[in-house]
């Protein structure tokens, strides 16, 4: 595993934008030549005890990373926690897991092969947090998921990476505010994710929240390329609690639309 928190960040940074050409437009296009901070990072795992949340979190743990919150998304069988670290200017991290048992026979069936095909070294090595898929998966078993749930094609197709980096707004320079980033973007040509709204959450739960469309790009299953949606760029301000700290969690219903920033457009 890494010791060097921003090591394993530049690592999940280079890997994401080889996937997300837009991401790399976007971070200029807002940042002015000046630095962005970022507010997390996702990614996407199943339950599975070999490939599972605290297997990915131990990767986290590792270079000073400490559990925050834990959510629920029953609709969409999800279970997540996100993770902080002791210095704020450090992305949280959002990690997901399917809950596999509650899904088809033959999303377990397909699943359980998959990771099969996982053992500890490889979960355990430096780069697994970013290694991509660590299975041999085919278009038929991705297209079988992807009726099911996109949530479980996704991860069996794009395995292991940042499913998004997150701007946080509040640290821009030359924006205020979510709209003004939106309207920057809108103009700019890029599709924003609309469900839910084009902006989740509100002042109100502290936390506002947008997404592009994730881009696309081209994985090489088993049996051959296929272009499918990759990853997507997050954007998200953030407002103080009482105590005048700035809110540091993730709202459930927010997160819930957030996810369908990969469905195919
Ligand atoms: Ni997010």
């Amino acid at each position: 595993m890494h010791n060097d928190v921003n090591g394993l960040f530049d690592n999940l940074w280079q890997q994401y934008l080889q996937v997300t050409p837009s991401a790399k437009k976007i971070h200029q296009l807002l940042s002015q030549d000046q630095a962005v901070l970022n507010d997390h990072i996702a990614i996407r795992t199943f339950d599975l005890a070999a490939v599972n949340l605290d297997v990915l979190a131990a990767h986290f743990i590792a270079v000073g990373y400490e559990e925050k919150g834990q959510y629920n998304f029953e609709a969409k069988k999800l279970n997540a926690k996100h993770f902080e670290h002791s210095d704020p200017r450090q992305p949280k991290v959002f990690i997901s897991e399917l809950k596999v048992a509650e899904c088809s026979e033959s999303l377990q069936q397909i699943v359980t092969e998959l990771v099969a095909q996982v053992d500890e070294s490889v979960t355990s090595a430096a780069g697994f947090v970013y290694g991509g898929a660590p299975w041999q998966v085919s278009q038929a078993q991705y297209q079988v998921l992807l009726q099911e749930s996109e949530y479980a094609a996704w991860t069996a197709a794009w395995g292991y990476r940042a499913n998004h980096f997150t701007v946080h707004v509040n640290t821009l320079t030359t924006f205020d505010t979510l709209e003004q980033v939106n309207d920057t973007l809108k103009q700019a040509g890029y599709a924003l994710n609309m469900a839910g709204g084009e902006i989740k959450g509100s002042e109100e739960v502290l936390l506002k929240q947008s997404s592009t469309m994730a881009d696309k790009a081209i994985v090489s299953f088993s049996d051959g390329d296929l272009e499918i949606p990759s990853c997507f760029y997050e954007f998200a301000q953030r407002y103080n609690l009482a105590n005048g700290q700035e809110y540091t969690g993730f709202v459930a219903a927010s997160a819930d639309k957030i996810f369908e920033s990969t469905n195919a457009a």
